[in-house]
């Protein structure tokens, strides 16, 4: 995480108020309307015969990146703060691997963040929320298995932990 608004590292990451909780799924929903602007372009100019199934997967994924939103938006709310109104930065290229390249490092931010949620909601007895964070989960591994089956790729590895987490 860029901005570092909710120090949870200082203690047991699953120990959080329900305002810290609102203001992590505000970090979600910022990095949903990053995939949502990602997609939406990548899937138009992505070119080449290569790439033809790849950039109807991403046609998908932007409308599901977009369904992801309204529920964490919800879920802000619902928590009773503002939904945000801005993006993580969208990261751009020339180069269609490169595209993809950084599409997975996103998918892989998103679930690591993903997996931490649902615990958090859990340990503060949101199970309803939870549930919801789960299913919006299950979509965001079939994103990243389809980016790296795309770049012919291992699916990465993302359950390694917080220490291993890129800082960006
Ligand atoms: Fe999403
Ligand atoms: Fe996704």
């Amino acid at each position: 995480m860029a901005k570092q608004a909710v120090s949870t590292d200082m203690r047991d990451k699953n120990e959080i108020t329900r305002e810290d909780l609102a203001k992590l799924l505000n970090e979600d929903l910022a990095r949903e309307y990053q995939a949502i602007i990602s997609y939406v372009i990548y899937s138009q100019v992505l070119k080449g015969a290569a790439y033809t199934d790849i950039a109807s997967q991403l046609e998908l994924h932007a409308k599901q990146e977009l369904d992801h939103a309204l529920t964490i938006s919800r879920q802000v709310d619902y928590l009773g703060e503002m939904p945000t109104v801005t993006p993580k930065p969208v990261r751009t290229s020339e180069d269609a691997r490169q595209m993809l390249r950084f599409d997975l490092e996103n998918e892989n931010e998103t679930i690591r963040n993903y997996r931490d949620r649902v615990r958090q909601c859990e340990a503060l007895g949101e199970f309803a929320l939870a549930e919801q964070i789960r299913q919006i989960l299950v979509q965001e591994q079939d994103h990243q298995i389809d980016l790296a089956t795309a770049l012919g790729e291992d699916v990465p590895d993302v359950n390694a932990g917080p220490k291993s987490r890129s800082k960006r």
